[in-house]
């Protein structure tokens, strides 16, 4: 047996848990029609086949009607749900894992106009600044009707097989009354601690008669808000004895902070550039306090972390929740003793930040996460071995290449620049977004084993990739700015790029003009900022860095006023005049009537890329399929079969931004998809 303090069992009442590692509750917003169906019982079950000790599905799983489904929540409420569940939980169980389900009222937290638009409510009027409603005040018979929701639900997971249920007390509902910034009720509920504790030991009351004893029930609620007039640290360790002496709970999912707004949901789920295992002493802290059963996740993105946090003894249970995002099989590889080959989560939190814009929770750099039903974590072999020949050593190149080798093709890649990134390179360069390069050096990693040739500083042309004599040539040479964007005086801007690479010195008053909406432009600002610039960023969208998203948003916002940053939207760059050693430009809109002027010493523009396409162009004669990809083969998983010209050599393809200006992930899931049936 080994003694890897993560690899020790762990019996939490009358459930053993098989290692130390937990997947916390998280809402992937995967649900088909409020149930989860088969995506979102192959993304579970693939974490359990993983290795995970406990999976605990269901961020946030509604028990009432009134508690809208704003991220595609699960509807507990439902008795069409059972079935469902147990499928999954069945399923789960036979890996070996252990499953729980979290329940809550959303309160205040989410939208009246998602599901059967019924008022929001919640114990005041406060409106919550992250889904901008105003709840009713909520009234007795409110109290009673959820209480027996929240028992309702309850009983149905357990009917479903689940091992438990955990209550959401942070944010939501329960936490709404216990918190004093939330609850301005009078009487039974509101005022003393007591007061505002009753509903949450209310509401798991009325669950344990519905479930019995052997049936886990836990909570996870904020133990320090870490907001003037909220619950403080010395109400969140009372908090945390009156729930372990109610004798009604089995353990303690501790938070710190609060998540009414993106920066303090920013601070409770750290991203990239943030410290890792912020709120890790906190939690051992409580666990210290209470000598009860302790879980926590935030942060603990490495094996070396979830260690220590074990063997230290922080908690009993240590959360890698988006590590499991990134790498369902964290636990098999410890136990096989390969933790080189872990995929990192690099915190980039596009997963979070595209739940909270009704989209699926996808990993930046994992394409087959969320998409288990069609895209493999673990690459089969291929019958016939292929020589494979890659164009460009960026994200969808790379991960082109790792796909390719793993299906036990001869690869060679050819990279025009020193050293393999591309466009991550040039993000890594933000100190903050530094752990972007994981994404690159993984592969880097995984290629090395498997073999793949790489050669550096090559510019290939259609000679040197007839001398590989490739079955298969994928273009991945990604796209360069695109910045001829006006009317008159393109040739006196630079592009964000031509910032974030140190190319040009920034400027001392500059516009950054940002249509793209995406980190570059960001980026760029904050660069020039930093450098002592003053900066306006100009956007004719209604909306600045829409493609940066809500969490992501956060540290710029932090950084960029600080140093005074000015935004201005709906507004467009139209042409640029010299004018001395300062450029003029004219200013529009494309609402009609604005025609302005802004005297600056550089204009910075954002506008994606153009697609580096001409040996694309150039090898196109020469291939089997003239580059064209069969749409219905790529989406059924089926191998490539076009043939257009029977004097081709190869089949050539195009994959990421070489094709179109996109993100990262697409990249990466253009890549993925086509390889793994090459
Ligand atoms: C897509 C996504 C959805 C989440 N939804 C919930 C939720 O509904 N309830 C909850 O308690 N935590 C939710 N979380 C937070 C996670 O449980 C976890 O606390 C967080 O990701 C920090 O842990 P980590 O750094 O190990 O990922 C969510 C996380 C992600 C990535
Ligand atoms: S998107 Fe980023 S934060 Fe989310 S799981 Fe993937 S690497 Fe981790």
């Amino acid at each position: 047996m080994s003694n890897d303090p993560l690899l020790q069992p762990y019996q939490l009442k009358h459930l053993t848990l098989r290692n130390r590692i937990i997947v916390t509750s998280h809402e992937p917003a995967y649900p088909e029609d409020g149930m989860p169906k088969g995506r979102y019982r192959a993304y579970t079950v693939e974490r359990a086949r993983g290795g995970v000790a406990l999976t605990m599905t269901a961020g946030s799983a509604a028990v009432s009607k009134d508690s809208p489904p704003v991220f595609n929540n699960l509807l507990a409420y439902k008795d069409e749900i059972v079935p469902w569940i147990r499928e999954m939980t069945d399923a789960v169980h036979e890996e070996g894992a252990a499953i729980m389900i979290q329940l809550t009222h959303l309160g205040r937290r989410t939208r009246w106009d998602k599901g059967d638009w019924l008022p929001v409510l919640a114990p005041s009027h406060h409106r919550e600044a992250a889904h901008r409603a105003f709840p009713k005040k909520l009234e007795d018979w409110d109290i009673e009707r959820i209480i027996k929701d929240f028992a309702d639900a309850a009983e149905r997971m357990k009917a479903g097989g689940m091992d438990g249920v955990e209550l959401e007390a942070y944010g939501h509902l329960i936490d709404q009354f216990t918190s004093p910034l939330t609850n301005e009720l009078d009487g039974p509920y509101g005022g003393s601690l007591d007061n505002r504790m009753r509903f949450c030991l209310d509401v798991f009351r009325a669950i344990r008669k519905r479930v019995g004893d052997d049936f886990i029930l836990g909570v996870r609620y904020t133990a320090d808000e870490c907001l003037p007039g909220g619950t403080g640290k010395a109400e969140g360790l009372e908090i945390s004895r009156r729930l372990k002496e109610s004798g009604l709970i089995d353990y303690l999912n501790v938070i710190r902070g609060h998540i009414d707004t993106d920066p303090g949901l920013t601070d409770v789920i750290p991203i990239q550039g943030m410290a890792s295992a912020p709120h890790l002493d906190f939690a051992g802290d409580i666990r210290a306090a209470t000598r009860f059963p302790t879980f926590h996740a935030a942060k603990i993105q490495d094996v070396a972390t979830a260690r220590h946090a074990i063997a230290a003894g922080k908690v009993d249970m240590i959360g890698m929740t988006r590590a499991h995002m990134t790498d369902p099989h964290i636990l098999r590889k410890i136990i096989e003793k390969r933790e080189d080959d872990i995929r990192p989560c690099v915190g980039a939190n596009y997963c979070l930040d595209r739940i909270y814009q009704g989209g699926l929770a996808f990993c930046i750099h994992n394409a087959a996460t969320g998409r288990e039903e069609t895209m493999p974590h673990s690459i089969p072999k291929a019958d016939v071995r292929r020589k494979i020949v890659i164009v460009g050593a960026g994200p969808a190149g790379l991960e082109a290449a790792r796909v390719s080798a793993e299906r036990g093709h001869k690869v060679v890649v050819f990279e025009a620049a020193n050293n393999p990134g591309g466009q991550i390179r040039l993000t890594a360069q933000s100190e903050r977004r530094r752990e972007m390069i994981g994404i690159i050096d993984w592969r880097m990693s995984q290629c090395e084993k498997l073999g793949v040739t790489f050669r550096f500083n090559t510019w290939a042309d259609a000679d040197t990739i007839a001398a590989e004599k490739p079955d298969v040539v994928v273009i991945a040479t990604g796209g360069l700015p695109h910045t001829e964007v006006l009317t008159k005086g393109n040739e006196l801007v630079v592009s964000s790029w031509d910032i974030i690479s140190g190319d040009v010195k920034p400027g001392t008053n500059v516009l950054v003009y940002d249509d793209a909406g995406d980190h570059a432009g960001l980026q760029a600002a904050e660069f020039i900022a930093k450098a002592g610039g003053k900066v306006e960023i100009m956007t004719p969208d209604r909306a600045f860095a829409p493609e940066v998203m809500a969490m992501n948003l956060v540290p710029y916002m932090r950084s960029l006023q600080k140093l005074d940053t000015t935004f201005t939207v709906t507004y467009k760059l139209e042409a640029a005049e010299k004018s001395g050693n300062q450029i003029i430009a004219h200013v529009g809109s494309d609402y009609g009537g604005a025609s302005k002027q802004r005297v600056v010493d550089q204009i910075v523009v954002n506008h994606g890329t153009i697609p580096l396409d001409d040996l694309y162009f150039e090898l196109k004669p020469g291939s089997k399929n003239l580059g064209e990809v069969s749409y219905d083969e790529l989406l059924s998983g089926a191998p490539q079969t076009v043939a257009r010209n029977p004097d081709g050599t190869y089949q050539l393809f195009r994959i990421g931004d070489a094709v179109a200006a996109r993100n990262t992930h697409a990249a990466i899931y253009d890549a993925l998809r086509l390889a793994k049936d090459l």
